[in-house]
């Protein structure tokens, strides 16, 4: 049996072995969600970025542009980070290279591990049967807060830890409390979650629409996030 675990954040990771295992980044409110919803529209790879100035410069190769600080679109971006600005497909074909404040950084913190998959709501069994056709041990990496615990992304690992309960052991303690944690709360995500400190923090600027959207479950059975052999280019 293969085994599953939670880091709480970024600034635990070294607290983790993460190479040879599947790591499941998760940043539902809203970078992981964001990108599943790229992906489902038609952008054909993305690159995360943690530097701001290191993802600008990816506009002189050709590629669509994202930041997000905060919350907020960075300044000099066109666009943020809405999973809403690519349901529409007006970005089809593109490539696109992304900073956001906690889920790229999470990303490139999980450099070195066999695979890489973007954990969100929205494909979360498309997620789960990739992860039952691997055999590897899981790693579910949350981007949380500026470096604290956040509540949806441990939700979303409690979900994972539920969903592969028969064939992944959950041998330490963050992957059994959030297993029961979203025993308890999973039929009730959208009210349970519209409490979390980022979901308000959505709120106060305004943004509604990407909450909705970040707590749907398994809108896209086929969009599985996944960067391989070590690249952070996810396909
Ligand atoms: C992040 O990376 O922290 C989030 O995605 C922030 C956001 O989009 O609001």
């Amino acid at each position: 049996m293969r085994s599953i675990e939670v880091c709480f954040s970024p600034e635990l990771i070294h607290l983790h072995e993460v190479t040879g295992k599947l790591v499941v980044v998760v940043d539902i409110f809203r970078a992981t969600s964001t990108m599943v919803a790229a992906l489902a529209h038609g952008v054909t790879e993305i690159l995360p970025f943690a530097d701001l100035e290191a993802c600008r410069a990816m506009q002189n190769q050709g590629y669509l542009i994202a930041a997000e600080r905060d919350g907020l679109t960075a300044p000099g971006f066109e666009l943020g980070n809405s999973p809403v600005a690519y349901t529409a497909g007006a970005y089809a074909g593109r490539k696109l290279a992304m900073t956001t404040t906690n889920g790229t950084l999470a990303i490139e913190k999980s450099k070195g591990a066999a695979e890489i998959l973007i954990g969100a709501f929205p494909n979360l069994q498309a997620t789960v049967t990739y992860i039952q056709s691997r055999d590897l041990d899981v790693l579910i990496h949350c981007a949380g807060w500026k470096g604290r615990f956040n509540l949806e992304d441990s939700l979303y690992a409690g979900a994972l830890v539920q969903a592969l309960g028969e064939s992944h052991a959950n041998r330490e303690d963050g992957a059994l409390a959030m297993g029961s944690l979203f025993a308890h709360e999973g039929n009730n995500l959208v009210t349970y979650l519209s409490q979390a400190s980022h979901a308000k923090r959505l709120q106060n600027h305004g943004i509604e629409a990407d909450i909705d959207f970040c707590l749907s479950l398994d809108l896209y059975n086929q969009v599985v996030g996944v960067s391989q052999n070590g690249e952070l280019r996810i396909v």
